[in-house]
């Protein structure tokens, strides 16, 4: 395809150099390079209670933990995203109870949460699909308010601020993707942003490898002090902490994270002005005072057009337009959830996702945008 919807940002002589010290060092495992990259993602999301794992999956998976979810408890959740935000809650045998979301925004929506809590109700878990924060802060208090925790899915939007932080400020728990189609990638990888409080973040890190805080095995100065296998295992734990490959071919993306989000950025805000006075597609709102960073750019298409013929239109174009997910509710593995939802059905049925990232400039945005409109209008013309 000659506009892909998803491209790998590999600075393959950038990452060569970060890998080679690690591979001569012999020490592959969670150490020194994954330290880097904590510490840097500390720094850019400016919060001290940062977690690097091998995955965005195994982030909401040890969120759900820190929340003690039990089988038959509830968790609130989107069906509108990747199955990966959801088969956690699965996991610990809870069930998910949909929220619906709102066509016009692709997000839950928040006045359609407090209905839906009980007193099983254990979290909440949101995401910001295509990466356009939710209403977070009402989100945030509802959760407060009701006692339940606020976990957010954030692998669409790494980057993105709300009130003029960045989005994980506003829940309890935030969970980030490095996966290999995500805005920075270490091939796969996570990160966990833990806001509650230092004993959490204290389990979180002993949890994230089998339960054992790999930081107790060491001195004041990083050096392994001891055989931790003498030390007990107080709470069983999952094996998702990061290694040191992974960790290198993150920190070789440092580099280059300013430039790719604020590219998708760009890009996302070039097709809204684009589209802002067309009559069949109708870009997605977001809270005023967020900032997204569009992973891919979302718009509703107007309900007489055929999606899937301009889909395809698209794509025998070179141009891999798509809908990126599919509705959860559907998936068997949720059978026992199943709810009507109607406005993710609508969202689902006439959404289209554009490619938006670091790889295209103003040009390529131009080129896709006037195509989608000469296809709404060609397809337009004969429904007539
Ligand atoms: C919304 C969403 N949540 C979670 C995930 C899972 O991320 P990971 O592959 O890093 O586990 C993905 C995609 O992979 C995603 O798109």
């Amino acid at each position: 395809m000659k506009y892909p919807m998803f491209k790998v940002h590999i600075d393959t002589a950038g990452a060569l150099e970060q890998i080679e010290p690690v591979l001569n060092s012999g020490f592959v495992n969670e150490g020194e390079q994954v330290t880097e990259l904590t510490n840097y993602f500390s720094e850019y999301f400016q919060h001290n209670r940062v977690m690097a794992l091998n995955s965005c999956t195994s982030a909401l998976t040890l969120a759900l933990k820190l929340c003690d979810v039990m089988p038959d408890d509830e968790i609130i959740a989107t069906s509108m995203t990747c199955v990966a935000s959801n088969t956690p809650i699965h996991t610990f045998g809870a069930k998910v109870i949909w929220a619906d979301i709102n066509h016009k925004t692709g997000n839950i929506e928040p006045d359609n949460i407090e209905k839906l809590i009980t007193p099983k109700t254990k979290a909440l878990l949101c995401v910001n699909w295509s990466g356009l924060p939710c209403d977070l802060e009402k989100i945030y208090n509802i959760c407060e308010e009701n006692n339940i925790k606020f976990i957010q899915d954030a692998a669409h939007s790494m980057g993105a601020t709300y009130k003029g932080k960045q989005s994980h400020h506003f829940a309890h728990y935030t969970c980030y993707s490095l996966q290999a189609i995500k805005h920075i990638t270490t091939g796969d990888g996570g990160l966990l942003v833990v806001n509650t409080n230092d004993d959490d973040f204290q389990r979180a890190k002993a949890l994230k490898w089998f339960g054992i805080d790999r930081d107790s095995t060491k001195d004041e100065k990083g050096e392994w002090k001891g055989q931790r296998w003498e030390m007990d295992v107080v709470e069983a734990g999952f094996k998702f902490h990061m290694n040191n490959i992974t960790a290198a071919i993150g920190l070789s993306q440092i580099p280059h994270m300013g430039e790719i989000i604020d590219t998708h950025r760009r890009n996302g805000l070039l097709y809204e002005e684009l589209f802002s006075d067309e009559r069949f597609v109708n870009g997605l709102s977001y809270p005023k005072d967020s900032s997204p960073t569009f992973w891919v750019y979302t718009a509703i298409l107007s309900e007489h057009l055929d999606r899937d013929k301009i889909l395809q239109e698209l794509n025998d174009e070179g141009i891999n337009a798509g809908v990126v997910h599919v509705p959860n509710h559907y998936y068997t593995c949720f059978k026992e959830s199943f709810t009507d939802l109607p406005e993710t059905d609508y969202f689902s049925k006439h959404q289209i996702s554009l490619p938006c990232g670091w790889w295209l400039d103003e040009k390529d945005i131009r080129v896709i945008a006037n195509s989608l409109l000469q296809k709404c209008e060609e397809n337009s013309n004969i429904r007539k």
